[in-house]
């Protein structure tokens, strides 16, 4: 048996012995489940085909919904399943279509925050059960949506909130918070929130002393009570910034994950609400192992065992080459994680400081966000624009103030738009122009070119460019004039998700000696 196989035998036993029982389910769904639930799907692309009756079918992206559809209720009871499936997605980083083998299991029916925590529970052992070396990340992101209805956001304001809380961006956060005029003790509030996370000691003194309502606290003492009982504490962290942009769930979330692989393992939570809707009046909670992150473990490991945690207990730093990565780097090295080689006169491109556990990469600018997205860097330095094209599934921590430029739409001297006509566009940023046309309503086409932008205009490729401006200079010694400015950009610190949560420690102490240099800039 390979590890894949071990593992799934050994998660059925734990599961049965927990009182669940095995859910047959075809692979096939009638489309029209997952068109009225679109909104709460994890992915967005939906494979279809029509059956011999005519009927529009779909390949399953979701298992949790076929189940609770075909629950029946019992008052007082509880439906206790667990699945072992292939779901069909996009994948998040190479957008293309995935068969994912999921693990879970389903608890529909009579459940309170005891059962919820139970099930909580079955997660740990799920993970302890793969690697030793595993965390449990939970959260209550009513929480957050609490704290931001009091600072009274609401609409788009609102959910640009929970998406800024979910990447632990709270220099963009404090921003919106200040746009939306909210005061300086509802802001403080919420920014404490975003950066929320640790064991319990840590964690649920600042709720008390933050005044969350004692009803949204509950269920995580729940958590970490099973926990302390199960002599499995070591492996609960709680976040309190976690999957705060989801609809699919109502109550407390989960995410597992395993050191030394980059995405979530696990991923689970109370759906309530989601039953609800699908006219269940009962509660639900549920979670799935993602067996495919388990490729990345085999071979390396036996059920069960540690990792290989010589590799992981380096902080891996990815850098973006030149000038900017230079200034960077002296920024690093003054928060204490200096390593003098990256500044030898060589062609190398990995340098370690063993003293210090930490290693950097020198790494194209435009690449740093992939390294960081896809942990072989635990965290790095890219530019607001990459960020803002590419929209990688990373923390953005920190504005580093440095490497201070904007997004900009420049045209030659006598241009005028002709609102009648389609406006070409040329640039490398296809996204970020698309998306700023769209909210203008413009209709625009784009040319994507990869340098020399300025050039378009003026060989008539293009009627206007969006593109960087730092000082102005290529612009005007091309006849250029900046028309619109669309963004400010500078470095900012990001993180990989689950390095995050191993090496939160290291971490916050860099973000601590990088911010001691950026306040009061
Ligand atoms: C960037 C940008 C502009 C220039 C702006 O180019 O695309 O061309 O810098 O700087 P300025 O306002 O100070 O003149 P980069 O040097 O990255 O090269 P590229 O042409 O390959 O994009």
């Amino acid at each position: 048996m390979n590890l894949e196989e071990k593992t799934i035998d050994a998660l059925r036993t734990l599961y049965e012995e927990n009182g669940y029982r095995r859910y047959k389910m075809s692979k096939f769904e009638e489309y029209d489940l997952y068109a009225k639930n679109k909104d709460l799907l994890v992915s967005e692309g939906i494979i279809t085909f029509t059956d011999t009756n005519g009927k529009l079918m779909a390949l399953k992206p979701d298992v949790t919904l076929s189940i609770i559809r075909n629950t029946r209720e019992q008052k007082g009871k509880r439906n206790q399943v667990y699945y072992n499936e292939s779901v069909y997605r996009i994948s998040d980083t190479s957008k293309t279509y995935r068969e994912i083998q999921q693990t879970g299991l389903e608890c529909i029916g009579d459940v309170d925050d005891n059962a919820a925590a139970e099930v909580a529970l079955l997660a740990a052992k799920s993970l302890c059960l793969i690697s030793k070396d595993s965390l449990l990340c939970v959260s209550q992101p009513k929480i957050a949506a609490v704290f931001l209805t009091e600072a009274g956001l609401s609409g788009e304001a609102y959910e640009q909130a929970l998406l800024l809380i979910t990447s632990k961006n709270r220099h963009g956060l404090s921003t919106l918070l200040s746009e939306n005029d909210c005061t300086a003790e509802n802001a403080a509030r919420v920014l404490a929130l975003t950066g929320l996370s640790g064991d319990e000691e840590t964690v649920f003194p600042v709720l008390e002393k933050l005044q969350t309502a004692q009803d949204l606290i509950l269920p995580l003492k729940q958590v970490a009570d099973r926990f302390r009982e199960a002599g499995l504490s070591g492996m609960l962290r709680f976040d309190l910034s976690l999957e705060c942009g989801t609809r699919y769930y109502s109550g407390i979330v989960f995410k597992g994950y395993l050191d030394g692989i980059p995405s979530a393992a696990l991923s689970g939570g109370r759906y309530d609400a989601l039953a609800h809707r699908m006219g269940k009046k009962c509660g639900a909670i549920g979670f799935a192992v993602y067996m495919d992150v388990l490729e990345r473990l085999n071979g390396i490991q036996e059920v069960g065992t540690k990792p290989d945690v010589t590799e992981q207990s380096y902080l891996r730093i990815a850098l973006p080459k030149g000038r900017l990565g230079e200034k960077v780097y002296a920024m690093f090295e003054k928060a204490g994680f200096e390593c003098p080689e990256v500044l030898s006169d060589s062609r190398k491109l990995i340098f370690t400081n063993e003293e210090k556990k930490v290693r950097y990469f020198w790494v194209k600018p435009s690449d740093v966000a992939v390294y960081v997205e896809r942990g072989a860097a635990d965290i790095g330095v890219c530019g607001k624009d990459i960020l803002m094209e590419y929209a990688p599934d990373v923390y953005e921590l920190m504005d580093l103030k440095t490497g201070n430029c904007r997004m900009a739409v420049a045209a030659k001297k006598d241009f005028r738009d002709d609102l009648n006509r389609t406006l070409t566009v040329a640039t490398k940023f296809g996204r970020i122009a698309a998306d700023y046309y769209a909210s203008l309503g413009r209709d625009i086409d784009i040319v994507h070119l990869n340098g020399s932008i300025e050039l378009a205009p003026i060989l008539g490729l293009s009627d206007v460019i969006v593109d960087i401006v730092e000082t102005g200079t290529t612009l005007r010694e091309n006849g250029l004039v900046e028309y619109e400015t669309i963004a400010p950009i500078s470095a900012r610190l990001i993180a990989n998700r689950a390095s995050f949560a191993f090496m939160e420690e290291k971490v916050q102490r860099l973000y601590e000696g990088l911010k001691a240099q950026t306040d009061g800039e």
